[in-house]
């Protein structure tokens, strides 16, 4: 299956996505500290299933395999993310060589197999000391995380052109927002996103004056905005939808402000933070799963919620399962942000329960529907005159999906969490077959 009507351009990059304690185990390794993640997994009902990333798919171990896995599919980027309490236990301060040693054999290896490593430098787990002194809520992790990125760009930087400062600050900011929805939630969750926004805003010259030739991006989860209903009240809830998620990231690092609302900026910033975090871009890193259709509510922390899209099916995580929301999305950025660097897809997936059949065959059929449909997505926003550079799929390995645990699997490889067996599913030969195609054609 060639996919004719699915060429893309040459030169635009193929790859897979993962991060770091969704796939690394070996927790606490060859000098590794705790993260945040690992004190809320080894709490008592810390992740759903008991379940911990002590182990997860023990890629530390066994990256080789999987680099090869990688390379047999065919693929020319790889993006991944580097565990911050595995590199500087502390936060601040001392390096750990052999942690470093990790991530300098990794992108050794891939170099060799002609795949460019694309580093995410924080997706999410953080030294607990850095928890401790008050996590995102507190503005010197900005100031921390910068010295992390330049310390990572030192070591890394004369093999590593690609850089994604942050993976999908809202959803770091909506995991902050617990307890009672009510002033105090709201601006903590706030007050996250904004030293976010400064962290990442306070790296990106880091990372450039270490790493002259770099393409320095962000990866934000993206949905896409439509209203229930016609009715005044749903119109509204999906302007407020627009200025709490998408727009709530967008618009400080392409427009230099948060969006208003009621008269005035979500966030109050003062013009020097907004500059520091309006930093240009080489590129805008685009996760994308489900768009969101939205509803007045009262009970919501913003005064919204999302709700069913009519007809549409649902998948195991109960999103809906409508390709042709990311076009809606990819049109919606070019029409609003004249400023919009190039994209980046750095997340596109699906997530199943993905059993083995009685042959061992892993048969994911509906995550290869999604993904082709998505493709056609991205193919037709190529036409339509959107600057879109490459595509990531998520995942190239089953892992533990944060709170959800193991059972959501997204993987094109199938990982036996027993065994830690890895066998390609339906979709990893689907992709290997279409990129063998995009190679003959382009
Ligand atoms: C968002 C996150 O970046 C990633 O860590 C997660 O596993 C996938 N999308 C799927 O939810």
């Amino acid at each position: 299956m060639s996919e004719p009507d699915l060429a893309f351009p040459p030169g635009f990059r193929w790859g897979v996505a993962t991060a770091a304690y969704q796939i690394e185990g070996a927790w606490d390794a060859d000098g590794k500290g705790p993260s945040n993640w690992d004190t809320r997994a080894h709490r008592p009902g810390g992740l759903a299933g008991g379940a911990t990333g002590d182990v997860a798919c023990d890629h530390y171990h066994r990256f080789a395999e999987d680099l090869d896995l990688m390379a047999g599919l065919g693929v020319d980027s790889y993006r991944f993310s580097v565990s911050w309490p595995r590199v500087q236990p502390a936060g601040r301060g001392r390096w750990n060589s052999r942690g470093v040693g990790f991530y300098d054999r990794l992108v050794d290896r891939l170099l060799d197999l002609r795949i460019d490593p694309m580093v995410t430098v924080y997706h999410w787990d953080h030294p607990q000391p850095i928890e401790d002194a008050g996590g995102w809520a507190d503005r010197d992790t900005a100031a921390r995380f910068a010295d992390y990125a330049e310390g990572l760009a030192v070591r890394l930087g004369d093999r590593v052109r690609h850089w994604i400062t942050l993976n999908e600050p809202l959803s770091v900011m909506h995991a902050e927002m617990t307890g009672p929805p009510g002033d105090p939630v709201r601006r903590h969750g706030l007050r996250v996103a904004h030293h976010l926004l400064l962290g990442h805003g306070l790296a990106v010259p880091r990372l450039r004056a270490r790493v002259p030739d770099a393409e320095i991006g962000i990866s934000l989860n993206l949905a896409g905005t439509t209203p229930a209903s016609e009715r005044p009240q749903d119109n509204t809830a999906a302007a407020r939808a627009d200025a709490y998620e998408d727009r709530l990231f967008l618009d400080p690092l392409l427009r230099g402000d948060y969006p208003h609302l009621d008269g005035g900026p979500v966030i109050e910033a003062d013009a020097a933070d907004r500059a520091i975090i309006a930093a240009p871009l080489d590129f805008l890193g685009v996760n994308w799963y489900a768009p969101a259709r939205i509803a007045a509510s009262p009970s919501g922390v913003f005064g919204y919620t999302r709700v069913e899209i009519p007809g549409a099916s649902t998948n195991l995580l109960g999103w809906p399962v409508v390709p042709h929301g990311f076009g809606a999305l990819l049109t919606w950025l070019r029409a609003n942000y004249p400023d919009l660097p190039p994209i980046q897809v750095t997340e596109n997936g699906y997530p199943g329960l993905d059993e083995p059949d009685v042959t061992g065959s892993v048969q994911d059929l509906r995550r290869i529907a999604y993904l082709r449909g998505c493709l056609h997505e991205v193919r037709a926003a190529l036409d339509a005159g959107s600057d879109i550079r490459g595509y990531h799929v998520w995942s190239l390995l089953d892992n533990l999906e944060w709170e959800h645990g193991y059972r959501p699997r997204f993987g094109l490889v199938h990982v036996d969490f027993a065994t830690l067996a890895r066998t390609p599913k339906a979709s990893y030969r689907w992709y290997r077959q279409f990129l063998s195609g995009q190679r003959r054609d382009g």
